[in-house]
């Protein structure tokens, strides 16, 4: 394992900006995330896991401790309907790989960009699936207890776009492998309208591998299709981390407020169905009805001319410019509707070492 110093992030995040990681290892197996850590621990380091940078914003100070670039990979090994997963296989690639044995779960969640270790920490989804309906099992280092562990589906807590491992945990896991649970009988999922659009004048019903291309080509058509950084391929629109904002799921109440402010009938909101009785509304739309629309520019920032959802880095953005106007949207989206919208994208920062609160010692047990 090697430790680069001062080590350029913004190249290795989908939106382009940000400050250097003090310090740099890509790490490829398990044992060296172990050594990794032990660097970590003799120089007080915080330490911060990075994927496939598809998710990050960074700020413009960098990282000021060890950034693990988490790329373990090897094959995808398959024990009937389980498929085990290293976390540093990319997640379009097994979206494609289960689609080709003709296999439907993820096929709805094809094109989105970065790692399979990452697909559990925000319960990624698209047009009707995310992954917490079929992982099985995740496996992952725990930083308390100083030892890899397995959890279950249930111990991950999975709700929308949250996990454990964002919410009540965060950065106590790390995770080197996802198992997968795919029922070879199952049907593609169609229930999300573009998709069903798309399929339309089908005669027979789509395949896994046809949904796979259908969503891809609807992800394109919105500029969610993001280049893999690695690739060095810079489209203006793509320089983004996909959804800038959650979907705010809200008490029926909440819509009543919302009409008011717009003095539209309630019937007019777009909106979809969530646990509880809450209702799930498309963020895209009230950015939209606020006033920010596809191709608004503040600065060196804006948003995609594609899908109001992405905010982009319109060239030379840092730090500083996309924060502008996150803010700007975020009090104007309070002001007007009396909601506060939440950040998708993380944003890495030091955080307490939960190796300082417990007994030094026991690291490298596996
Ligand atoms: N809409 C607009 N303007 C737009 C785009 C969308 O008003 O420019 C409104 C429309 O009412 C539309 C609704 O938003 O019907 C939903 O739009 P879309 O289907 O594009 O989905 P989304 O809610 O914007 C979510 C996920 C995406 C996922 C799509 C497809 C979140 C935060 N985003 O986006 O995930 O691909 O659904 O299911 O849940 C991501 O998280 O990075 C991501 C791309």
């Amino acid at each position: 394992m090697h430790i680069v110093q001062e080590a350029p992030l913004a190249t290795r995040t989908t939106l382009h900006l940000g400050g250097p990681a003090r310090f740099f290892a890509e790490i490829r197996t398990e044992s060296e995330l172990l050594e990794a850590l032990a660097f970590s621990d003799a120089h007080q380091l915080p330490i911060f896991v990075l994927g496939g940078g598809s998710n990050l914003l960074v700020p413009d100070e960098g990282y000021p401790g060890l950034v693990l670039h988490l790329v373990i990979d090897g094959p995808i090994k398959r024990r009937g309907d389980l498929f085990d997963v290293p976390a540093g296989t990319h997640w379009d690639a097994f979206v494609r790989y289960v689609c080709e044995l003709g296999i439907s779960g993820i096929e709805c969640l094809a094109g989105i960009p970065g790692l399979v270790g990452a697909s559990p920490i925000q319960n990624i989804g698209a047009y009707g699936e995310d992954v917490s309906q079929t992982i099985h099992t995740v496996r992952a280092y725990d930083r308390h207890t100083f030892a890899f562990t397995t959890l279950t589906r249930d111990q991950c807590g999975f709700s929308y776009r949250e996990s454990l491992f964002n919410s009540s945990q965060r950065n106590r896991y790390i995770i080197t492998s996802v198992t997968f649970s795919l029922d070879p009988t199952a049907t593609p999922n169609l229930t999300y309208a573009d998709l069903r659009r798309h399929f339309s004048a089908a005669t027979a019903p789509p395949t896994p591998l046809d949904v796979y291309h259908a969503v891809r080509e609807i992800r394109d058509a919105k500029g969610m299709l993001l280049p893999d950084p690695a690739s060095g391929q810079s489209i203006p629109d793509h320089r983004s981390a996909g959804s800038f904002f959650k979907n705010p799921v809200v008490s029926p109440s909440a819509l009543a407020t919302i009409a008011e402010a717009l003095a539209i009938p309630e019937s007019d909101i777009p909106r979809y169905p969530a646990p509880d009785g809450q209702i799930k509304l498309p963020a895209a739309w009230l950015l939209d009805r606020a006033g920010f629309h596809k191709s608004y520019i503040l600065g060196e920032a804006g948003i995609s001319s594609r899908h109001t959802l992405a905010l982009i880095n319109r060239g030379h953005a840092t730090y500083a410019d996309i924060t502008r106007l996150r803010d700007h949207i975020l009090q104007t989206i309070q002001d007007r509707f009396h909601l506060v919208l939440e950040q998708e994208p993380v944003e890495p920062r030091p955080e307490p070492r939960p190796e300082l609160t417990t007994q030094a010692g026991h690291r490298g047990r596996a």
